[in-house]
């Protein structure tokens, strides 16, 4: 694979605030696994340490520090719990705090579960949620099933098969990145024009996607789109220095 010229950053989003919680440890070797690949930047982003707005949901409850790691993020990996036969429900909030930042990024799921199905069921149903947020999910889950059993006290990883099944996952989330950056970048819509000058370097950026939002405010009324129900926001990448931006379809350029 062509190695990118920038480094893809790819952060693992541990999705409980658990006490005792066994998704960290599975978060900590996925995060050690990705941590030893090359021309790759990652970090772990511990729902329990952001925070955590509860008075409100969606947007309304956006973190600015988490939303720039979503927005400068080519690919996220997700550690999700199965709680009662689905996904955490912190996850889901914390996921839904931001929609722009995600369009067009891969996602891979590692499911936790102390029974025997290795989260399986919460992924099945997290796949729509992260659709709806524009995130392009890859095929290869890891499951961790019976999870108590798979780290000894001090945390150590005791079945190493799941060593090659995280590379394994890894390998495709990577080539999904790389290959949605360079969508992102350098492939344009039908029918795009009047290009948008990057924010951060003024080069010319590429529109890769809309999404249409609801006006979130009474004045931004004009521009709904009485055929498409909403607003039409246009996402747009840059190929030289990889910011994310968008603006209203209707917008001026
Ligand atoms: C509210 C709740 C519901 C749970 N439901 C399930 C379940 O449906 N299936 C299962 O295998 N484990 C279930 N578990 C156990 C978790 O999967 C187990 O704790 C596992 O280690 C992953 O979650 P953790 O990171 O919080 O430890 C549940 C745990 C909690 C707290």
């Amino acid at each position: 694979m062509v190695a990118p010229a920038r480094a893809l950053y790819v952060p693992v989003i541990l999705g409980t605030v658990r006490q005792g919680r066994m998704s960290l440890p599975v978060a900590r070797v996925v995060l050690s696994e990705l941590s030893r690949r090359p021309d790759l930047e990652t970090e772990l982003i511990d729902v329990a340490q952001l925070p955590l707005r509860v008075d409100d949901a969606g947007e309304a409850t956006k973190d600015a520090g988490f939303s720039e790691k979503m927005r400068r993020s080519d690919a996220l990996v997700l550690v999700s719990p199965e709680y009662n036969h689905g996904y955490s429900g912190l996850l889901k909030h914390v996921l839904d705090s931001c929609l722009k930042e995600y369009v067009h990024k891969a996602v891979g799921v590692v499911g936790v579960s102390a029974g025997p199905f290795g989260g399986a069921r919460g992924i099945q149903d997290l796949l729509p949620v992260l659709r709806e947020l524009g995130l392009a999910a890859i095929f290869w889950d890891v499951n961790f099933s019976t999870v108590q059993n798979a780290f000894d006290e001090s945390g150590t990883l005791r079945d190493q098969a799941y060593l090659p099944r995280i590379d394994k996952f890894l390998n495709e989330l990577v080539w999904m990145a790389t290959t949605l950056r360079h969508g992102r970048e350098r492939v344009a819509m039908p029918q795009s024009e009047s290009p948008m000058r990057c924010p951060k370097c003024g080069a010319e950026m590429n529109h890769h996607a809309e999404k249409v939002l609801q006006a979130a405010d009474p004045a931004e009324e004009w521009s709904v789109d009485p055929a498409l129900g909403g607003v039409v926001e246009e996402m747009h990448s840059c190929p030289a220095c990889g910011a994310n931006a968008s603006r209203r379809a209707s917008a001026p350029a």
